[in-house]
């Protein structure tokens, strides 16, 4: 008898440990699986894949003018004339899709190919036809669009009007969403308005910036963002009051915002992250994400003040009236977040320099040298910065519905990308913390990009693709990298594969 309890006794040890160690290796499991329905795809935009610059009707836009007239901005001189042919290729680009398993394609519309004049006056058939042929073969391949308006591509002729600080462009941008929505919209069913504002308006900042290039530091930016704010927001009212009833898609704006770490762990660095954010995250999301509207109150302070003391009768920071406040107020359906690296801020009192942006932060941005680089030199890998950032979003926004609309990483090109592919595990891993864990309600990722294209200012000289092209070779070749066989596998089993578990 004593010998059976003792058998039985082990045997019950042996059994609760076992369940113990299910629980936990299930736990394990899920703690790497994506939720039920979360989407998985990868991203292009159009300058720098289509190429055809000139082709069937399209006009110029701000970045061929850069790369055309300016090409000392360039860092390998190179232009987007062809890039990655992708008006030619689209259906290769669509196989490489499919190949991967993605369930939808972030790709965006250019501007001038569609309304040459900029106007709606004047509708180029030809723009129309290719993005249908596009949408068609996604749709019938069950890879869903998911549109940007604007990726930058602004029409040359509207910058010779002033480009984005000039208010006329919200009725412009009103004219082209609308001939988009009624083109287009019985199939797409997620768009975005604009992509990374932060980013685009600093080509209202400085001489050698991003296109247009336009030296206006301490104006520029917040001229061009009282303007395309209200330009989202017309685009959203006109979806509501003219497209969504039947078309009942999703409409909302992209912006990209890098997590900031409390480099001295004090309370004055902890300030200098939180203007960071409010700097670079609020004053786009807080007119249209935030409870009150508006910019955010330490914004407006410190332009008001710094405007005052350079003896300015008018603040920098335009002004929203209360009806554009309320106007603008919740005019979203998801919030689309760009996200790839992390930094420190540093405070800075800036008093005596000239009117610029960097006064206004009251910080300076500073990377740590520990952190792992990529070809990008602003990029350094921070896995943990995107769960940072993911709550951030969560907790000043009441938790809206989060897509990634990028994430991504740079190299120079090589087949075997294993910087690539750490990134991406790593990202995701953390990204997974942030919904199980945190309970941040991340509803789909974009990989950046599908394949190699042309980087801006850099050129062809950073590679952030899945697939590899040849820009030597005049067809453009693709060919799938590692990366793309591990995110293949992904989006397969609906998990980080084992061996990138951490
Ligand atoms: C963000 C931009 O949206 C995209 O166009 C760019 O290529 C990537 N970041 C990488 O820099």
């Amino acid at each position: 008898m004593a010998k059976f309890s003792a058998v039985y006794f082990v045997a019950l040890l042996v059994a609760v440990s076992g369940a113990a160690h299910e629980e936990h290796s299930r736990t394990k499991r899920q703690a790497y699986t994506f939720p039920d329905g979360f989407l998985l795809g990868a991203a292009t935009a159009s300058y720098q894949v289509e190429g055809a610059w000139d082709e069937d009707g399209k006009t110029s836009s701000i970045w061929d003018t850069q790369t055309h007239d300016k090409n000392y901005l360039i860092a390998d001189h190179t232009t987007g004339d062809i890039a990655c042919d992708s008006y030619h290729k689209y259906d290769v680009d669509v196989q490489m899709l499919r190949d991967l398993g993605v369930d939808f394609y972030r790709f965006s519309f250019s501007w001038p190919r569609i309304l040459p004049d900029g106007h709606g006056n004047r509708i180029n058939q030809a723009g129309i036809d290719y993005y249908n042929k596009l949408i068609d073969l996604l749709v019938a391949n069950n890879i869903q669009p998911v549109a940007t308006m604007y990726h930058w591509d602004l029409p040359q002729n509207l910058q010779d009007l002033g480009g984005w600080p000039n208010y006329v462009l919200v009725d412009y941008f009103e004219d082209y969403a609308r001939v988009l929505f009624r083109n287009f919209g019985d199939r797409v069913k997620y768009w975005i308005t604009f992509n990374e504002p932060l980013t685009f308006t600093g080509g209202y900042e400085g001489a050698y910036a991003h296109a247009p290039a336009i030296n206006a530091p301490g104006y520029g930016r917040y001229l061009a963002t009282h303007t395309l704010i209200k330009a989202h927001a017309r685009a959203y009212h006109i979806y509501d009051d003219e497209f969504r009833a039947d078309q009942q898609g999703k409409v909302s704006i992209t912006l990209n915002v890098d997590a900031c770490f409390n480099y001295q762990n004090t309370t004055e660095y902890q300030d200098a992250c939180e203007r960071q954010q409010q700097f670079e995250m609020g004053l786009f999301a807080n007119p249209i994400y935030s409870a009150e509207g508006d910019w955010p109150a330490i914004v407006r302070e410190r332009v008001d003040a710094n405007s005052k003391a350079e003896g300015l009768a008018e603040s920098r920071l335009p002004v929203f009236t209360p009806d554009e406040i309320e106007y603008i107020r919740g005019t979203y359906d998801f919030f689309g977040h760009n996200h790839y690296t992390s930094n420190y801020a540093i405070p800075y009192d800036g008093t005596n320099d000239p009117a610029s942006d960097q006064k206004d932060h009251g910080y300076y941005l500073t990377k740590d040298p520990n952190w792992p680089g990529s070809a990008s030199s602003w990029l350094k890998v921070v896995p943990t910065g995107l769960r940072y950032q993911l709550n951030s979003i969560a907790t000043r926004y009441n938790n809206p519905p989060i897509l990634i609309t990028e994430n991504g990483f740079s190299d120079y090109g090589d087949l075997n990308d294993t910087g690539r592919i750490n990134y991406y595990t790593s990202y995701l891993t953390e990204m997974l913390r942030a919904i199980n864990e945190d309970g941040v309600n991340v509803i789909g990722y974009t990989a950046w990009s599908l394949m190699d294209n042309f980087e801006w200012n850099q050129g062809y000289s950073e590679k952030f693709g899945l697939y590899q092209v040849d820009f030597e070779d005049p067809t453009r070749p693709r060919i799938m990298k590692e990366s793309a066989r591990v995110f293949q596998q992904i989006i397969a089993t609906r998990q980080i594969p084992e061996a990138y578990r951490t």
